[in-house]
C-alpha cells in the first residue's frame, strides 16, 4: 500500500520545476524506480512512490519536497508534469471526494503489484548530512524565476590550449548582492534564449570552486569551473549552457541561481583530514577545500591533512595542473592518474589510491577523515572497491566503517 494514501486522498509528490536544477540526485536515489525525466523536468510517477523519503535529504534544492493532495483515482500523470512550468495550485484536501473503502484497496493492491517489479538500486553510499563542524549553508536564495546578476571579472582556460578538453576557471563578482556561499556547494547558470520549443532555458549546475571569503580573498566574488561541451556519448553535441559560460567575456552580466547544496561540505574543526577524489571538473570542489585549508595555515590555524587523488585523460587535460604542482607538500599529498598518457599505463584515481594504500589507510584508521568523491559516475565503484580493498588488506570492517561514514556525514559524493 502507498503510505502517502489517507483517508481515501493521495498526497502526491511532485517536484518543482521552477526551483529544480535537474541535477539528476533525486533519480539516482530513488530505491524504487518512482523518479523519471526528460530534458525539460523531472517527474515522480504516483503509482510508484511509496513515500519513502530517501530524496529529500540529498536533494540540494529542496524542490523535491512537495505533496500535494489529489483525488485518490486522479493523480497528476507523468504526461502532464513533463510539460509544467509551475507546479499547480494546491487543492484544499476537504474539497476532494474521498475514494470509497473497495475502491481505496483495489487502487492499493493494484499500486502495490505496480510498485514490486519497479528496479530496486542499491542505497546510495553517501551521507545525507554534513561533517558535524560544518558551517551553516545558505540555500535557495535566488531561483530562476528571481536570479541574482553577477560580472564576470575573470574567464581563464586552465587546460592547455591544444588539450582536447576546454576547460576554464570564470570568476563572478556579486557587487553588494548578498550571496554567502561555502565550498562544496554550487550555483546554477541559465543561458539566455530559449529552447527549440520556444522555452527559456534551463539553469545548469556548476560546483563552486572558490573559498567561502571569495576567489580573492575578502571579495564579493566566487569561481566556478567549466568544461565546453561538444559531444556526449561519442556524437557531436552543444552544450548551451557550458559553450555560453565558457565564450563569456569580462565585463558581461549573468544571472545566477542559488546557492545549492547542504551537505557536501567541508568540516570546521581543526583536526579533521580531507581525503579529495576527483576527476576533471570534480575538482571545483577539492580547489575550494584546499583553498579554505591554505588560507587558514597562512593564518597559522592547524589543520588536519590533505590528501588528493585526480584523474584527467593527460595532464593537459588536467584543470588547475600548474597550480596545483605549486601547493607545498606539507599542505597537501596530491597524487594523478593519466589514462591516456602516451606510452604510459592507463591509470584510473582508484589505481593510484592503492598505490599510496598505506597512506591511505593511515586516513581510514583516522575517525576525523572525511572523504570527497566528485566528477564522473563510473569511478564511484571504482572508489569504493579501491577504498574497500585497502581497508580489508588491513583487517577493517569496510562495510561497517562505511556505514559508519556515511551515518556521521564522513563520505560524500558528487557525481554525474
Ligand atoms: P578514460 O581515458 O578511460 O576516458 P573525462 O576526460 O571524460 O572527464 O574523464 C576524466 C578521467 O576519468 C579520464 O582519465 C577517464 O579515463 C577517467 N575515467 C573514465 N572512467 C572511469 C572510471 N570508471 N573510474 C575512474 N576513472 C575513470
Amino acid at each position: 500500500m502507498n503510505a502517502l494514501v489517507e483517508n481515501g486522498i493521495l498526497k502526491q509528490h511532485l517536484i518543482d520545476p521552477v526551483v529544480c536544477i535537474r541535477c539528476n540526485t533525486c533519480e539516482a536515489t530513488c530505491p524504487v524506480g518512482a523518479i523519471t525525466h526528460d530534458d525539460r523536468n523531472y517527474v515522480v510517477r504516483a503509482d510508484i512512490c511509496n513515500g519513502c523519503m530517501a530524496c529529500v535529504a540529498p536533494c540540494p534544492t529542496g524542490s523535491i519536497d512537495h505533496w500535494h493532495p489529489v483525488a485518490l483515482n486522479a493523480p497528476y500523470s507523468i504526461e502532464e508534469q513533463l510539460v509544467w512550468d509551475d507546479l499547480p495550485e494546491l487543492q484544499d484536501a476537504a474539497s476532494l471526494a474521498p475514494a470509497d473503502a473497495a475502491s481505496v484497496a483495489a487502487l492499493a493492491a493494484a499500486l502495490a503489484q505496480t510498485a514490486a517489479p519497479a528496479p530496486v538500486v542499491s542505497a546510495s553510499p553517501s551521507s545525507t548530512i554534513p561533517p558535524w563542524s560544518a558551517a551553516h549553508a545558505y540555500t535557495n536564495l535566488y531561483t530562476a524565476k528571481a536570479s541574482a546578476t553577477a560580472k564576470v571579472t575573470g574567464n581563464l582556460r586552465i587546460t592547455e590550449k591544444d588539450s582536447g578538453s576546454d576547460t576554464h576557471h570564470v570568476v563572478l563578482d556579486l557587487g553588494e548582492l548578498s550571496f554567502p556561499v561555502l565550498e562544496g556547494q554550487s550555483i546554477a547558470i541559465a543561458p539566455p534564449g530559449v529552447d527549440a520549443l520556444g522555452r527559456p532555458h534551463m539553469p545548469r549546475q556548476y560546483s563552486i570552486a572558490s573559498a567561502r571569503d571569495g576567489e580573492r580573498a575578502g571579495y564579493n566574488n566566487l569561481s566556478i569551473t567549466v568544461k565546453r561541451v561538444t559531444e556526449h556519448e561519442g556524437k557531436p553535441h552543444f552544450g548551451v549552457a557550458s559553450n555560453f559560460v565558457c565564450d563569456l567575456k569580462v565585463g558581461d552580466s549573468v544571472n545566477i541561481v542559488g546557492p545549492f547544496g547542504s551537505t557536501f561540505l567541508m568540516p570546521n574543526h581543526p583536526q579533521a583530514n580531507l581525503l579529495m577524489i576527483c576527476t576533471g571538473t570534480g575538482s571545483a570542489p577539492m580547489r575550494g577545500f584546499t583553498e579554505r585549508v591554505r588560507r587558514e595555515s597562512l593564518a597559522k590555524k592547524p589543520h588536519g591533512k590533505l590528501m588528493l587523488f585526480f584523474g584527467a585523460r593527460t595532464q593537459a587535460e588536467l584543470p588547475y595542473f600548474g597550480p596545483l604542482t605549486k601547493l607545498p607538500a606539507e599542505l597537501i599529498d596530491v597524487n594523478f592518474a593519466f589514462s591516456r598518457t602516451p606510452n604510459a599505463p592507463k591509470k584510473y584515481v582508484q589505481d593510484v589510491m592503492l598505490e599510496r594504500a598505506q597512506e591511505v589507510l593511515r586516513l581510514l584508521r583516522d575517525e576525523q577523515t572525511y572523504i570527497y568523491v566528485c566528477g564522473l559516475k563510473g569511478m564511484e565503484a571504482g572508489v569504493l572497491d579501491a577504498l574497500s580493498t585497502i581497508a580489508q588488506q588491513a583487517g577493517l570492517d569496510w562495510k561497517a566503517q562505511a556505514q559508519a561514514m556515511k551515518a556521521q556525514g564522513r563520505i560524500h559524493f558528487e557525481t554525474y
